[in-house]
């Protein structure tokens, strides 16, 4: 399944200041970047044109991510790579002061939010190509020749689909003070075939003492990660509204499963309640049906059979 997001720039307001985008004469509304689901690490690939010679160059969809951090170690030729020499207005608008005196560039810390791992990378720029539109209708493609990224070192790849070669994180620019540069929504309660499930509200905002809280939308979490009050809450819920249908031995991280042959299917996946989270007032709510709340999965080590699973897993 192929979609497109549509952004007006795809980088922090710090990497981006250079961006001018380089026809003068010709600024575009938005860019587009393709992105689809893949279905075996159920992350969010995307693609970029980069380099001289021009080369796609498939990398991660992070919502939380800071940067676009690419592969400079394995497989980087390119005639237009440049990298940002210390004290340069590259480093300066990336508000960097740290320099590697070895190679007079200087750097920043491109992290993998899958694997959880953040490392020391140069800062650089090479010419990146996108397809511009105008909001209905793809337009011409703009190039950027100084479009500034983070060089990463190989094992920074580790836990990414096969022929991925970084992450474009889409986060907003950080300035400090901020509550968080990540996506969050304002959830106010969650219900189950329309009731409400009794939790503790107070940790559906962020706590302003302690920054604990609230809602992310993430594009490196494959399922949905609760705070433990939280899943426990969830869980009673949907299970009471499955009274009647046994579970069956949970598979981690999942902790409420049951045989596929107790769960008819409709149209929108396995015959489930409902789950809404509701957002601004009762009647603004994100549904969640069958279809995107149970996982399906096959445990053919123990027994021949098909399991659903609550897609849900409490937060570490
Ligand atoms: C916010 O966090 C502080 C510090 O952890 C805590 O004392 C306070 O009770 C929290 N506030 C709410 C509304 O949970
Ligand atoms: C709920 O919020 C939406 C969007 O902000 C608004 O259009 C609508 O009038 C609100 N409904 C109620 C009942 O307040």
């Amino acid at each position: 399944m192929a979609s497109f997001l549509i952004f007006s720039l795809f980088c922090t307001a710090a990497l981006c200041i250079s961006s001018s985008l380089a026809q003068a004469s010709f600024r575009p509304k938005a860019l587009v970047l393709p992105v689809t689901k893949d279905s075996s690490t159920l992350r969010y690939p995307t693609r970029i044109n980069q380099r001289t010679p021009l080369v796609p160059v498939s990398l991660t969809l992070d919502l939380g991510g800071q940067f676009l951090w690419v592969d400079c170690e394995k497989g980087y030729v390119s005639s237009t790579y440049h990298p940002a020499r210390c004290r340069s207005p590259q480093c300066n608008l990336a508000g960097l002061t740290a320099c590697v005196v070895s190679t007079n560039t200087c750097g920043l810390t491109p992290d993998n939010a899958i694997i959880r791992t953040a490392t020391f990378g140069d800062l650089g720029s090479d010419i990146v190509s996108f397809q511009s539109t105008d909001g209905k209708k793809p337009g011409r493609v703009v190039s950027q020749p100084n479009f500034l990224f983070v060089c990463s070192p190989t094992f920074l790849l580790e836990g990414l689909a096969a022929g991925v070669k970084g992450m474009a994180g889409l986060a907003s620019a950080y300035t400090e003070g901020d509550a968080s540069s990540e996506y969050f929504i304002r959830v106010k309660s969650i219900k189950i075939n329309e009731k409400v499930v009794p939790l503790n509200t107070n940790l559906l905002s962020i706590n302003k003492t302690d920054g604990y809280g609230g809602t992310k939308i993430s594009t490196v979490n494959p399922f949905t990660v609760l705070e433990t009050s939280i899943y426990n809450a969830v869980v009673k819920a949907f299970v009471n509204q499955l009274s009647g249908i046994p579970r069956v031995a949970s598979v981690a991280p999942f902790g409420a499963c049951f045989s596929s042959k107790n769960i008819g299917g409709t149209r929108v996946g396995p015959a489930v309640s409902q789950i809404d989270l509701v957002l601004q007032n009762e009647s603004v709510y994100r549904r969640i049906f069958g279809a995107n709340s149970m996982v399906q999965s096959a445990v053919s080590a123990i027994v021949d059979r098909t399991y659903y699973t609550l897609n849900a897993a409490q937060l570490l």
